[in-house]
């Protein structure tokens, strides 16, 4: 469950694609792949160029001559999928970028664009449109040229389907269908070097912080800015102001693990820190360190079975007793294998309440593994029928809980979860289950 160590940019999406590789992903970073070029560390506070969805609507962050591609977080040059970005090499890095999806404009279409100096690129399927790179001036007049940042704006988010241009503190509506320009003020708003829309809320980069702001006014509501690392990537340490019960409810990252214990209270964790929800559904933060200081950080899958949580870290296994503190038994950490006869590392595991079976996934199997008999074997194992990879699970009152990058879903039995054929409703996992409120 562990994803690199710096996703760089790791959003989360809702997308399908959202989930394949992340797990693969163990390289903690991307540097000296591409000719000593020289990456960022995310983690540091980055300041990327550009964003956009692509036409399958997956983040697209430019820094540089890089490309970063949706939630894998691995660094490509931007010339490997859009060649003539490099034709122009005097025209610098892309400034801005924006994908057009208004429905009533069917030449336009599902284009993204990209804007580097004084030119606009359009590409339909990464395949520059004919007649391209042209003058900003002429496809957007008035609109400047060395634009800071670009996001569309269909309506009703807009009044009509409009791009939104920043630079330096000047913002531009530009109008679709009319193609005039509406200058407007955002009082109160940064100046963003990145403006980027994704799960239909609208974000303004500047330097490492965001904000979410209005389209229409400019207006940033709730408490902005925040530190892009904290919400968009994973990183071992977080800003010394950041708020940690609201970074881990609402960040996009991924959780690493969930468990509930007999008592009802739900753990999640993800990198250093976990959320701890009593069942008076009263929520505390912690670090990993701090609680469970054998285990220090990344776990890849827990589960609670008579009053211990069983922590699973790559080929190892940790066990605490519940209590004010959890108390490490001795003996422990041990292998996987020889606790409960399977290899690690593995992705989830879950017990539902009163039984003695572990239902444990890795690689795209369920298998069963019996708590009451030693020594433990495994003895049942089935494909999994809907999911490929699953990041946590737990089994409670509600059945199996089962978490997929920003999504869950929920499944009566262990029985349904690996054998159904419909997929269940998708919940969000930030505001469903760990009460993010916006
Ligand atoms: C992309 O850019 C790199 C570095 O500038 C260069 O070595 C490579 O040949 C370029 N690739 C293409 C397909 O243009
Ligand atoms: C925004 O840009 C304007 C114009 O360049 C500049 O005067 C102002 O200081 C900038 N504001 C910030 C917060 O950087
Ligand atoms: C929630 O738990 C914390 C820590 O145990 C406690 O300080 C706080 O008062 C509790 N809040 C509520 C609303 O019960």
């Amino acid at each position: 469950m562990k994803l690199l160590l710096c996703l760089c940019l790791a959003f989360a999406l809702t997308l399908a694609q959202d989930h394949h590789g992340q797990k693969d992903d163990h390289h903690g970073h991307h540097g000296d792949h591409h000719g000593g070029a020289n990456l960022i560390d995310c983690c540091k506070g980055v300041e990327m160029d550009a964003a956009t969805e692509n036409e399958e609507g997956i983040p697209y962050f430019f820094k540089g001559q890089f490309l970063y591609k949706g939630f894998s977080g691995k660094a490509e040059l931007s010339n490997e999928s859009f060649a003539e970005l490099d034709d122009h090499h005097h025209l610098g890095h892309v400034d801005a970028a924006f994908r057009m999806h208004f429905k009533d404009d069917p030449t336009h279409h599902n284009r993204i664009f990209f804007f580097l100096d004084n030119k606009v690129f359009a590409y339909y399927q990464h395949k520059l449109e004919e007649g391209y790179p042209k003058d900003i001036s002429e496809v957007f007049p008035g609109i400047p040229d060395h634009l800071d940042a670009a996001v569309e704006c269909p309506e009703p988010d807009c009044d009509e389907d409009s791009v939104i241009f920043f630079k330096e503190d000047e913002i531009y509506h530009f109008n679709i269908k009319d193609k005039k320009v509406h200058e407007k003020t955002f009082k109160n708003m940064p100046n963003c070097t990145v403006a980027f829309r994704f799960l239909d809320h609208y974000y303004c980069f500047h330097g490492h912080k965001f904000s979410k702001f209005d389209p229409k006014t400019g207006e940033v509501h709730g408490k902005y800015p925040k530190e892009t690392r904290d919400y968009f990537v994973r990183c071992p340490k977080f800003s010394d102001d950041s708020d940690h019960l609201e970074r881990e409810r609402c960040s996009h990252v991924h959780l690493d693990a969930i468990t509930s214990d007999d008592a009802g209270n739900i753990y999640a964790f993800r990198g250093h820190h976990f959320i701890r929800e009593d069942p008076d559904k009263n929520m505390t933060v912690d670090t990993i360190e701090n609680a469970f200081k054998e285990l220090h950080s990344d776990v890849d899958a827990v589960f609670s079975y008579q009053d211990h949580l069983y922590m699973i870290k790559d080929d190892q296994i940790y066990v605490y007793r519940v209590g004010e503190p959890h108390t490490h038994l001795d003996g422990y950490p041990k292998p996987v294998k020889e606790e409960l006869g399977i290899e690690g590392p593995i992705e989830a595991a879950f017990v539902c309440a009163d039984h003695h079976i572990v239902h444990i996934i890795k690689d795209e199997h369920m298998y069963e593994v019996d708590m009451s008999v030693t020594p433990r074997v495994v003895k049942a194992q089935v494909p999994l029928s809907l999911l490929k990879k699953v990041d946590a699970a737990m089994c409670g009152p509600q059945g199996v809980t089962v978490v997929v990058g920003n999504h869950f879903y929920r499944f009566a039995s262990p029985m349904i979860f690996v054998a159904g054929r419909m997929m269940p409703r998708q919940h969000r996992v930030s505001r469903e289950l760990l009460g993010c409120d916006h």
